[in-house]
């Protein structure tokens, strides 16, 4: 062991504003507006950063959380289900600016709660502080920018067609009880934004923290408590199987939000006795390749693939999860690639400067080296220096050349600090791997020729959701839609088209003659409806 050996500090060497000062005993759950105490079997919550303990690394307990069973998940069902009360309930039929006006105040509430947040994301998902940071701000900036756009689609709203003698006015409604479902890579940016959307356009929730990245939401449960009428978002926890089935059967959920595997997602939906009644937004897995053209800028090219492949340890569902770069530049790429992968900075998420954290998933190391030496097997090697060196949950990056289509890690989603390079003679070859491939998310393609680019684009533009040019695969901005093809999505997201995700549209109509009008003109002018309206939302 040689660049992992002391990577774990003493308690004592975490810096006091990073300490947790104890251990968190998370009972609370939310159902009905009432933060109620759990006193059955807790879960506990495994920190991904270690302690040195002399020559020993000790394992870290930072807390517990509720085992919910059945029950209590289908009491939260319950409290969602008469909040919404078929859509007649307060929250449903609340005029759009009191709903916002709710949501407002959730945000001004949440902000105050930032470096709390951010703390419990560094210990639990093991996220560096830059990037903790950065995943709040931009949550709280996409609520914000949520706001703006549901007004500005209320306000485009907010007048009459008149078509072939029939006047009519069109509105977005909500849909029902969603339930939301985020992972642990980004437990609080893609968790809302799912969870805001849907619950600014008038659904009432059912919100399963992701498996890790659970503690972070203690902050906020008074938050959503005392921000929303009772019942309209309610917080459970517990293993998937015990609390989730439960509520996918009794048919009464109406919006499924998930972000995780296409496996698990599958699972869930069909558990549904009524599928067409099912609407579901996923974000699913995705083998992001980057394609390295031999006229391709190196400098770009590497600064690119190594954020895109490394970031946050690779855990992001649009890392580059695969590197196919031309033969004849394979070597002068891997040359600048692999020093400055070897440049990154491990250490723990408070440090100034650290790229590369310890995992948070229980046997991901030994997943990874399962990969690895599977690669070396079929005739790759690792090519960095200390490539696939393991301390407890630190795994040191490791880039794998060459790889081929015999390697497990040619296909699976590897998530995690594993970097496969695959040299090609042919373009088709590139083409096929798309073509073939399971996902369909993104992909990336480094090179200078407009030619050579513009027949990538055409070959490749029906198989992913994005393309991106002498850049690496991401989600952002977020006004973007992101969506991928195959088993990499199910609709799209962005500011916008996430309102439209979480409702649908009701159409109000009338022939067009004296009397209609003249009822219609009453309504409006005498504010008489909360949807049939020329009001503008500022
Ligand atoms: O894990 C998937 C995230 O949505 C990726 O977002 O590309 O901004 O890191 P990002």
């Amino acid at each position: 062991m040689a660049v992992l050996k002391d990577v774990f500090p003493s308690l004592a060497e975490v810096p006091a504003e990073w300490q947790l000062n104890g251990f968190i005993e998370q009972r609370e759950y939310l159902v009905g507006g009432e933060l109620c105490t759990w006193q059955g079997e807790m879960n506990e919550v495994m920190s991904p950063v270690s302690f040195s303990d002399g020559d020993r690394v000790k394992k870290n307990i930072i807390g517990s959380t509720p085992l919910l069973t059945e029950k209590e998940s289908m009491q939260a069902l319950d409290a969602a289900v008469l909040a919404y009360n078929n859509g007649t309930g307060e929250w449903p039929t609340m005029s759009l600016s009191n709903r916002i006006a709710h949501v407002e105040q959730f945000l001004m509430e949440m902000k105050k709660q930032r470096t709390a947040v951010v703390k419990l994301l560094m210990w639990e998902i093991g996220k560096n502080l830059p990037d903790s940071e950065k995943e709040f701000d931009r949550t709280t900036i996409y609520i914000e920018d949520t706001i703006r756009e549901l007004k500005r689609i209320d306000r485009s709203n907010s007048k009459f067609e008149n078509e072939e003698g029939v006047i009519a006015q069109v509105r977005r409604v909500p849909l029902g009880v969603a339930l939301c479902m985020g992972p642990y890579n980004y437990p609080l940016n893609e968790t809302f934004t799912t969870l805001i959307p849907a619950l600014v356009m008038g659904n009432t929730i059912v919100f399963k923290p992701a498996k890790y990245g659970v503690l972070f939401i203690k902050p906020l449960l008074n938050v959503f408590r005392d921000c929303f009428p009772k019942g309209v978002i309610n917080i459970i926890y517990g293993r998937g199987r015990e609390t989730v089935g439960v509520l996918m059967e009794s048919g009464k959920i109406d919006v499924f939000a998930f972000i995780g595997t296409n496996k698990g997602a599958s699972e869930i939906k069909k558990l549904h006795p009524k599928p067409h009644r099912l609407r579901s937004v996923l974000g699913l897995d995705a083998k992001n390749p980057a394609i390295i053209l031999p006229d391709a800028d190196l400098d770009i090219t590497v600064s690119e693939c190594v954020a895109g492949s490394l970031s946050f340890n690779g855990q992001r569902c649009t890392a580059l999860k695969i590197i196919f770069v031309q033969e004849e530049i394979a070597e002068r790429f891997l040359a600048k690639f692999i020093p400055a992968v070897n440049k990154l900075k491990v250490g723990m998420p408070w440090e100034d400067g650290v790229k590369i954290t310890p995992l948070p998933e229980p046997g991901k190391t030994e997943y990874l080296t399962g990969l690895v030496k599977d690669a070396e097997y079929f005739g790759a090697a690792v090519i960095n220096e200390n490539g696939g060196e393991v301390n407890d949950t630190f795994f040191y990056p490791a880039v794998l050349y060459p790889v081929n289509a015999q390697m497990k890690v040619y296909t699976e989603e590897q998530f995690g600090p594993v970097v496969p390079v695959v040299p090609y003679k042919n373009i088709e070859e590139v083409i096929d791997y798309v073509v073939q491939s399971n996902f369909g998310q993104q992909l990336s393609i480094f090179g200078n020729d407009p030619k050579q680019i513009a027949h990538l684009i055409d070959e490749l533009a029906n198989q992913v959701g994005r393309i991106n040019i002498n850049a690496q695969c991401q989600r952002g901005p977020d006004v973007f839609p992101f969506n991928g093809r195959k088993d990499s999505a199910e609709g799209t997201l962005s500011v916008a088209d996430a309102l439209r995700a979480f409702s649908i549209r009701i159409l109000i109509s009338t022939k067009d003659n004296a009397a209609n009008k003249a009822i219609v003109q009453t309504i409006v002018k005498e504010h008489q409806s909360n949807y049939l309206r020329l009001d503008y939302i500022f």
